[in-house]
């Protein structure tokens, strides 16, 4: 996982929200937003590069 940015998720998914719904996939490579600021959440709209995110994750 690069940092300051989304996860990117690459594959055959099916993902969906806390009641149960499933979110309609196009494509087999998704990027979720984890700034919060997208417009178009659960997926990343390029935004965390305009608001200065800054999150660094370590495997442990
Ligand atoms: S991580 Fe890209 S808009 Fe949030």
């Amino acid at each position: 996982m690069n940092n300051n940015r989304p996860s990117v998720l690459e594959g055959s998914l099916t993902l969906t929200d806390a009641d149960g719904n499933r979110f309609t996939l196009e494509r087999d490579r998704i990027a979720l937003c984890r700034c919060g600021q997208s417009s178009n959440n659960p997926f990343c709209d390029g935004t965390h590069g305009k608001v200065d995110f800054d999150s660094q994750i370590v495997a442990r």
